[in-house]
């Protein structure tokens, strides 16, 4: 078993992997090293579609992080069975993207599955995609506060 797959998983998920959930990967892997938690947890994002496997995050993405200083660095791809076995959380971002994931999760998988903005009520993290930069604004101020009340929880929970 890799380090890697010691360590607690977060997996934030959306529809595309290029707008949402590349931006609350970077967010909660920044939250994560503020709290000096980086080799105890693992963070990566997928999409629960294959539209854009290989692309990266989308430009309004990239700059909201470059705004707010958030280093991001990801390559889309594909939500798979498998996550739900090697993550143990799963986060997605809205309502279609619970139905959707539920519909890739194996029978024997162990990720919590859960609405992001269920931590801090933040609600659903609605898809900025065909929008303008106000929607990623708004997706970042949930993103951020969503990622402090998360890793606050995995503190808790795990006793780090
Ligand atoms: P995301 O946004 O799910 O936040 O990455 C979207 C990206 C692409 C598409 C839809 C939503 N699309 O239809 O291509």
């Amino acid at each position: 078993m890799s380090a890697e797959q010691r360590k607690i998983g977060v997996l934030a998920v959306c529809l595309g992997n290029i707008c949402r959930s590349p931006l609350a990967e970077a967010v909660i892997a920044k939250t994560v090293a503020e709290h000096g938690l980086s080799d105890k947890i693992h963070v990566d994002s997928a999409g629960t579609a294959g539209y854009h496997i290989g692309a990266r995050p989308d430009p309004r993405t990239v700059s909201t992080c470059e705004k707010y200083r958030v280093p991001i660095n990801h390559r889309a791809r594909q939500l798979k069975e498998k996550d739900f076995i090697e993550f143990d959380y799963i986060l997605v971002m809205d309502e279609d993207n619970l139905y959707d994931a539920r519909r890739i999760a194996p029978k024997n998988g162990k990720a919590k599955l859960e609405l992001f903005g269920s931590y801090g009520n933040q609600g659903i993290v609605e898809d900025p995609y065909y929008g303008g930069i106000d929607g990623f604004e708004k997706a970042y101020k949930q993103v951020s506060i969503s990622a402090g009340e998360l890793v606050k929880h995995i503190k808790k929970t795990h006793g780090l």
